[in-house]
């Protein structure tokens, strides 16, 4: 029986819904508890209603369940923070700091929280880029992705917090829909493609962008909150890398099932935020670490989407 019980805040985000289903199924629905800002229509576990932003509400919960475990996806994506860089920091910033701070003070033991590819920017070498290497980010979201890794090493170091964290390049999943990123465009091409067999692109025709199918993203991220703490040698992030594409790459993977797909460009100020960042991501330290391994290629991912998009949506 387990021993554990799971907060996972940010819940009812692209990446929360997912998380929340395969952590129940493995840690029992009662031993993970789902919280967001508002209760979602269907809750087939625990929720409470929770603002990352609210310490004491956080607290509060933490002690209700005896949570033992946090996942942390309450954030402000790329996109989004750019419209409004002063809310996306203090959201993104203090809402670290609050969970943090609980296993600092020894009400919680574990902590996960996720970076991006967003940490890197354009001075970083883009293609295979190192776990160590030049981190100037320029968006908003990427500086606070940063600095955040910075704290998650550094509360480690000092205070002996077991935080892990993975450096997520662009999710793909069926399941839930993108909150504000700029790799979106390659969720919602799936769906146009099979409503209405034509998709107009945000990124131009050459972004190339490392990308990941949600099923490996949550294998490296369970595998990560799993491994002995003697085999988890970063403590900022790590780098992992599932597939890289550009717009036209996905377009010819997607026609393999719907030949007469069309696809047309009209870049918006999400491209500079494309652009900023890498290509493709060398993952050896996590592959050394904790034993990460992908599953997933584009055409893999692409024929598992469009079969289980048309189950669901019966397209
Ligand atoms: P999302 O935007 O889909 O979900 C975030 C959730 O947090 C939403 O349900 C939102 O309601 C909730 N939230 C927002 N403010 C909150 C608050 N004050 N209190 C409580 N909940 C709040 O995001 P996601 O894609 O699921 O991403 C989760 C985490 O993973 C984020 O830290 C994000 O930066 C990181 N990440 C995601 C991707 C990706 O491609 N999805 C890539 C890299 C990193
Ligand atoms: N998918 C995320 C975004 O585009 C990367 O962190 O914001």
């Amino acid at each position: 029986m387990t021993t554990e019980t799971i907060l996972i805040i940010g819940s009812n985000g692209q990446i929360g819904t997912e998380l929340a289903e395969v952590l129940r199924a493995s840690y029992g629905t009662d031993n993970v508890v789902c919280s967001d800002l508002k209760k979602p229509e269907i809750t087939p576990g625990p929720f409470e209603i929770i603002d990352i932003m609210d310490r004491e509400g956080v607290y509060t919960i933490i002690k209700k369940y005896k949570v033992t475990q946090v996942y942390l996806l309450a954030a402000m994506l790329s996109a989004t923070a750019e419209k409004n860089p002063k809310f996306a920091w203090d959201l993104n910033m203090q809402g670290l700091f609050n969970i943090l701070d609980a296993a600092k003070e020894g009400i919680i033991k574990k902590v996960y929280w996720p970076s991006s590819i967003a940490v890197f920017g354009p001075t970083t070498p883009s293609v295979n880029t190192p776990q160590y290497t030049i981190m100037e980010p320029n968006t908003i979201y990427g500086i606070s992705k940063q600095a955040g890794e910075r704290f998650c090493e550094y509360y480690f170091q000092k205070y002996n917090v077991d935080v892990r964290s993975i450096r997520y390049p662009g999710l793909i999943g069926y399941k839930s829909a993108p909150g504000g990123g700029t790799t979106d465009y390659a969720v919602h091409i799936y769906h146009e493609a099979l409503k209405n067999g034509k998709y107009t692109c945000f990124l131009n025709e050459k972004t190339t962008l490392p990308m990941m199918y949600m099923p490996d993203a949550l294998k490296a991220t369970i595998s990560l909150m799993e491994a002995p703490a003697e085999k988890v040698k970063i403590r900022s992030s790590y780098n992992i890398a599932g597939m890289s594409f550009n717009p036209l790459e996905i377009t010819e993977a997607i026609k393999k099932h719907i030949p007469n797909f069309t696809i047309d460009f009209a870049p918006d100020f999400r491209q500079a935020i494309a652009d900023s960042w890498p290509q493709s991501i060398n993952d050896q330290e996590a592959r050394n670490d904790w034993g990460w391994k992908n599953d997933f290629d584009l055409q893999k991912m692409t024929d598992d989407m469009i079969f289980n998009l048309k189950k669901i949506n019966l397209f």
